[in-house]
């Protein structure tokens, strides 16, 4: 969807004088004045119409579970619209009747008013909430419960970390961080769990959310019925960093997917020249290994998101920052000051070690 607004974004406000003081007496009101209060009131309004559509909208369903939260979601808006609208037509007519005493409509005694104010206050409200009880329970929930083994085609196995997600494909050596591939049109079984904290798997418009949640193994479907990128968001408050924990799911056509799996299941490539063995080597020998692994290296840690095709990202700290070499190379150099309280340490290290590392990095393809 074409969004020239991104949603956290605020249109400017226009500073204006508070219309008793001097400023204001002083202001002179010409004919062109409403259109210049027209000329700045509709852009603004446009903005803030804008602020709600995004990569994130549940009212932009790419699956069958999202359309059916969509079509809850008018249901709820029509049913609040009707009681809302019912109750400020009724305030409306009490306001007439104190106004015009006797008014035919509202004498006292008078049926109709009894039938108004029974009909929108109590009758309306009830009808609403048992449809949308029934809409929502027997439709909505059903839509989007977990899917039965049999009718998927793949698994993948999500874990919430601190603050990003481990992501691995059971079967192959595949294991990846915070961007899942899917096939386009593929059932796929999610397997959510945690390493910590609470957290919540929410892809708005792929699925509702589900919780991750410590000792439990959750499921819910992930499907996409046209290729794309979809933005996802931890969706439970789970420490500092919960903002900055968010995924991408790339629903790729068939064989772009098997591809991508294919290489994301082998182990790194060699290092080929010397900058790069120094390096790995760099890597190796610091507390980089500790936390991270890399396959077909002593690497073996299991604190932060394996690295092994770190370069197939597009993004670094689950969608904190651009995956390119500046930002790799700030990240590297002071990661707490891009992500506060995150678990990776600043590494000392010389410049020629550094440009080392970088060069090995760049290297996981
Ligand atoms: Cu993980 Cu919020």
């Amino acid at each position: 969807m074409l969004c020239p607004i991104r949603p956290g974004d605020r249109p400017a406000a226009a500073p204006s004088p508070p219309p008793d003081s001097p400023g204001a007496l002083k202001r002179t009101r010409g004919p062109g004045s409403a259109w210049r209060r027209v000329g700045w009131i509709a852009p603004a309004g446009a903005a803030l119409l804008l602020t709600g559509c995004g990569q994130q909208s549940t009212l932009d369903p790419r699956s069958e579970p999202t359309r059916e939260i969509a079509n809850l979601w008018w249901a709820m808006l029509a049913a609040s619209a009707i009681v809302f609208f019912g109750a400020a037509f009724l305030i409306f007519l009490s306001w007439l009747r104190r106004r015009k005493e006797g008014w035919p409509l509202l004498g006292k005694g008078d049926g109709l008013s009894t039938g108004l104010v029974v009909g929108f206050g109590i009758v309306i409200p009830i009808a609403c909430l048992i449809v949308l009880f029934v809409f929502a329970n027997l439709d909505v929930t059903k839509a989007t419960e977990a899917p039965a083994q049999s009718t998927t085609s793949m698994t993948v196995e999500v874990t919430g970390r601190q603050w990003f997600w481990d992501v691995r494909y059971p079967g192959t050596g595949a294991v990846t961080a915070n961007e899942i591939h899917i096939p386009v049109r593929t059932r796929v079984n999610l397997v959510a769990r945690t390493g910590d904290v609470i957290h919540s798997f929410w892809v708005p418009q792929l699925n509702r959310k589900i919780d991750m949640i410590p000792g439990r193994t959750n499921r819910i479907l992930l499907y996409a019925d046209r290729p794309g990128r979809y933005r996802g968001q931890c969706a439970e408050f789970c420490g500092f960093q919960h903002a900055h924990m968010a995924m991408y799911v790339f629903a790729d056509p068939p064989a772009r997917f098997r591809a991508w799996l294919a290489n994301a299941a082998r182990p790194s490539r060699p290092a080929l020249n010397a900058q790069q063995r120094r390096g790995q080597q760099v890597f190796l020998s610091n507390a980089c290994a500790n936390c991270h692994t890399i396959a077909g290296t002593p690497a073996r840690g299991g604190i932060g998101p394996d690295l092994t095709h770190l370069q197939t990202r597009t993004t670094l700290a689950a969608l904190t920052i651009p995956n390119r070499k500046g930002w790799l190379a700030g990240w590297v150099l002071d990661p707490q000051h891009i992500k506060p309280g995150n678990k990776m340490p600043g590494l000392n290290l010389t410049g020629p070690d550094f440009q080392a590392l970088l060069a090995y990095l760049e290297t996981l393809r």
